[in-house]
């Protein structure tokens, strides 16, 4: 298998259904909200000028195998999702009536993500990073995860942070082997995680 790491600004908007249901692979928050938030958040991350991010395009299929974004500030992402309200609210009450714990754990989660980057000027958030299961285990995570490093040390950032559930094993991991270390453990709501940090 070979593979490409490829600058987020190469996504094309037709690609961009195919990254959301990508990104549906993972089990965290965005996920939880279902596939309509996941469209418009990514919709929002390739239009953000400050948003940084690679992605890992299979040479014989084309197809997007993994991608890893980030943002200097990850609550600026977030709250366009409400930009059109019409659309929000619908789908917003979609999530009340049928999932109101994620409901609940975003208005938590939204609280930590405002405070999280606050006095962190030099530093990038890493957001997402998720591989297509059927190329786990053979390094793209770690790969993916340099390219990001090199994109950030392009535009300046001379720190990478992250937020990663404490179960997360296969995550934590492939952050260590790439030379992230633990600064803490908090909890933010149902969420137990690890903040980590890497010196670029
Ligand atoms: C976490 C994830 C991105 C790892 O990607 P990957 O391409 O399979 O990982 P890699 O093959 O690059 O492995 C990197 C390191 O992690 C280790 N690792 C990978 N999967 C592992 C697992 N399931 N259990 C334990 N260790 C694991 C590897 O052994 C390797 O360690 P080494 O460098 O010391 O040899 C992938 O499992 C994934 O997409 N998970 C779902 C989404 C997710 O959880 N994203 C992270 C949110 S913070």
């Amino acid at each position: 298998m070979s593979y490409a790491i490829q600058p987020l600004n190469a996504l094309k908007p037709e690609q961009l259904p195919e990254i959301a249901k990508l990104h549906l692979e993972d089990h965290g928050l965005l996920t939880q909200l279902g596939y309509p938030f996941v469209l418009r958040y990514f919709e929002i991350v390739i239009r953000d000028p400050r948003a940084i991010g690679v992605l890992a395009i299979d040479d014989q299929t084309q197809k997007i195998i993994g991608y890893n974004i980030a943002s200097p500030e990850p609550s600026a992402l977030t709250s366009q999702l409400a930009d059109d309200k019409f659309w929000f609210v619908k789908e917003i009450l979609k999530v009340i009536f049928t999932r109101p714990a994620a409901f609940m754990q975003l208005l938590i989660s939204s609280v930590t993500i405002k405070s999280q980057m606050k006095d962190e000027a030099d530093a990038l958030e890493s957001l997402y990073l998720t591989i297509d299961e059927a190329y786990r285990g053979q390094k793209v995570g770690r790969t993916l995860q340099q390219g990001l490093f090199a994109e950030a040390r392009k535009a300046g950032y001379k720190r990478i942070v992250g937020s990663i559930e404490t179960w997360n094993e296969a995550s934590l991991r492939m952050c260590q082997s790439n030379g992230f270390v633990i600064k803490k453990t908090f909890r933010e709501g149902k969420f137990i995680r690890y903040r980590i940090e890497k010196i670029l």
